[in-house]
């Protein structure tokens, strides 16, 4: 293994004159990455190259600080490296073990101002990818620092297309993808996805605590750069020093599958604070939240109220029937009745409707073996729930619910912050207002051994590592746009959110409509797009460890053959394989659930029908297995027949291949059962 120990002089392209600048590097384990520090002229840069070809050109790298002028930096003597090759276990994912196999180089820089007198650049260079976050540890114990601008950079060399949205839009992350020439982005969420002929890549950060969230903004040909979220007077960041920034990530990949099953995000987060997380489980649930999205029952008080006791023991009673381990309760508590999205700060997070009793629905769900899975809407009134948290966790984790969904709906830039002066501020959904919120969610949701599903979240920077009690978020349009979006969310959004919002972890998509004309909907952009097959593959596609069987429960008792798949399908995980996909059209995951032998197979298309064939290389070649198929049927189409399927049972063993006939908007799901 050649590992780069020196300081290397390399040839550098700069601005098309190539000239020799001492610079530093470090090579991936197996010599695929290689990135390189240097400083020139006052600024800090690095470049990385793939086995040998340029991939990101010369890019700037540093913080600019509040008070000081832009610093001027030089390498302050040699770097420090290390390397690292382990296997960690997660308490439950995607994967259960996963390999950190990285070198790491830690340069040294020093500038001219006093906030920049000594920090360093450390970079992690991984065969898939690589990170790279600063350390500001020369700023002394308690100085109080403000970051002004992040001044790092990302310039992909060749022609690429990148999967994004508009950042800072009303809707926070809950858009549709559009696919455009790089050039075309003005400022774009991450993960973004970059698309050439030869590569893909995926620019996005990790650990994202007590940091402003990080969005890129194109600002010259090529050449994307960080933005973060600001606080409302402009101010990108506060801290005290010593302080270390988020890792900033980009994966490489020749293939498009590749960067789904790359582990680099988790791997950059630091392990598990929690200890024993064996409360934090993944599930299966049902729950009171579908009907009102089809306004069918309502969160607010009234005739139509959704969460009553009565209502919430029907579900208890279809979730103990069928196996699962969950039942949310949305509305349950005094706040929803009016405009709520605008007067949050009127939401109580322990008192209930008087139609619904908590001692009694949590001590029958007990009864019966299934647990409430808790909501807390916020409306974005973070200092109202703040002041409740406690209050309302204690009493949550009295009645042994273990696990909550929150929620954080205001058009983004319109969190109110109240300084103690009285005077209101409006935040952004993902400054450092709202990360420091979220974790202090997580963190005292820990002590009362919750885990948090969160709506509207600040996205996922691979935080569940270190608090496994983050457990999902969603943070993407989900299946609620299905109901009242305009339009619903299209075929191919589903073929494109495992390569972008899914890479940077799961998410509550909330799957399995059955009825998909919704009650005879007779507008094919209002209702869901999709076949019911396709809505089966959703549970094998999309990674989360709390997944909800989101229909009617009378919707599924009329299709029991094909509930059976979401009754079987697991949540959790010994190992995920994406076979095949190709961004916008169609995705093949495979999965194999943990501590068993069978494996799960989920295939999605857009709006075209189509053919593909896929090789069981993944299956134990010592077993035999029964294939249980659930496919779209003849003539299925989204548009015209969604709900046609057919379910089949065939012999298979590792080595056949099978084809998988897709219908416009459909998918296949299938179960491989472990006969011996
Ligand atoms: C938006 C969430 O995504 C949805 O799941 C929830 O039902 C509503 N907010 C109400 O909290």
């Amino acid at each position: 293994m050649k590992r780069a120990t020196r300081a290397v002089f390399a040839l550098l392209a700069t601005a098309g004159v190539s000239q020799v600048v001492a610079a530093e590097c470090v090579d991936s384990p197996g010599n695929v990455l290689q990135v390189c520090v240097f400083a020139e002229n006052g600024g800090a840069y690095y470049e990385v190259t793939r086995k040998g070809h340029p991939v990101l050109q010369r890019a700037a790298l540093g913080l600019a600080f509040e008070g000081e002028k832009a610093p001027r930096v030089v390498v302050a003597g040699t770097a420090q490296r290390a390397s690292r090759d382990s296997t960690w276990e997660q308490p439950w994912g995607e994967e259960r073990h996963i390999r950190d196999r990285h070198n790491e180089m830690r340069v040294s820089l020093r500038g001219d101002t006093q906030n920049t007198s000594a920090f360093d650049v450390v970079v992690r260079a991984f065969d898939d990818g690589f990170g790279f976050r600063y350390d500001f540890m020369g700023i002394p114990a308690g100085r109080a620092v403000a970051i002004a601008d992040e001044l790092t950079e990302f310039k992909p060399v060749g022609a690429y297309d990148a999967w994004w949205f508009q950042a800072y839009e009303k809707e926070r992350d809950e858009y549709l993808y559009q696919r455009t020439p790089l050039d075309r982005i003005t400022k774009a969420e991450t993960p973004l996805t970059l698309e050439s002929s030869q590569l893909y890549l995926s620019i996005h950060e990790a650990a994202l605590i007590d940091y402003a969230s990080m969005t890129l903004e194109r600002t010259a040909p090529g050449t994307l750069k960080a933005d973060l979220m600001p606080w409302s007077d402009g101010i990108k960041v506060r801290r005290t020093g010593p302080f270390q920034t988020p890792w900033r990530t980009v994966l490489v990949s020749e293939t498009a599958a590749g960067l789904a099953d790359s582990r680099l995000t988790l791997n950059l987060n630091e392990p598990n604070r929690l200890g024993d997380v064996s409360w934090a489980k993944p599930a299966k649930y049902v729950g009171i939240w579908w009907e009102m999205h089809l306004n069918r029952s309502t969160w607010g008080s009234g005739p139509k109220h959704g969460a009553t006791t009565a209502n919430t023991k029907r579900y208890i009673d279809f979730a103990a029937k069928y196996g699962f381990d969950g039942v949310l309760v949305e509305g349950w508590n005094t706040g929803w009745d009016g405009d709520w999205i605008a007067n949050g700060a009127g939401f109580s997070f322990t008192k209930s409707y008087p139609d619904f009793d908590l001692a009694e629905v949590t001590s029958y769900a007990r009864s019966k073996g299934v647990s409430l899975i808790g909501h807390n809407e916020t409306a974005g009134a973070i200092q109202n729930y703040e002041s409740q948290m406690e209050a309302g966790f204690r009493q949550y984790a009295k009645y042994g619910v273990h696990s909550i969904k929150t929620g954080y709906v205001k058009p983004n830039g319109t969190i109110q912050r109240i300084t103690p002066d009285g005077a209101a501020h409006n935040e952004w959904f993902a400054g450092q207002y709202l990360v420091r919120h979220h974790q202090l969610v997580a963190e005292t949701a820990a002590r009362y051994r919750i885990a948090i599903d969160a709506h509207e979240p600040v996205k996922d920077t691979g935080l569940r590592r270190t608090w496994p009690n983050l457990m999902s978020r969603e943070g993407a349009r989900g299946q609620e746009f299905n109901a009242w979006g305009d339009p619903t969310n299209p075929p191919e959004h589903v073929v494109i959110l495992p390569l972008t919002r899914l890479l940077a972890g799961p998410m509550d998509f909330t799957p399995g409509i059955f009825d998909i004309t919704e009650g005879g909907k007779p507008s094919v952009a209002k209702r869901v797009q999709s076949t019911l097959a396709n809505q089966l593959a959703l549970y094998v596609v999309i990674y989360s460890p709390l997944h909800m069987a989101a229909d009617l429960p009378e919707n599924y008792e009329k299709h029991l053959d094909a509930f059976q798949f979401i009754r079987d399908v697991p949540t959790d995980w010994e190992r995920s394989r994406t076979l095949d996909a190709k961004i916008g059209d169609y995705i093949v995951v495979a999965r194999q659930e943990r501590g068993g032998r069978d494996w799960y197979l989920g295939a999605l298309t857009d709006e075209q029908a189509r053919t593909l064939t896929v090789s069981l290389d993944f299956l134990d070649p010592q077993a035999r297995y029964e294939a249980q198929i659930y496919r779209d049927g003849a003539n299925a189409d989204y548009r015209t027949r969604p709900v046609a399927y057919q379910i089949e049972r065939r012999s298979a063993r590792a080595g056949d291949r099978l084809t998988l006939k897709l219908a416009p908007g459909g998918g296949t799901a299938i179960r491989f059962r472990a006969l011996q």
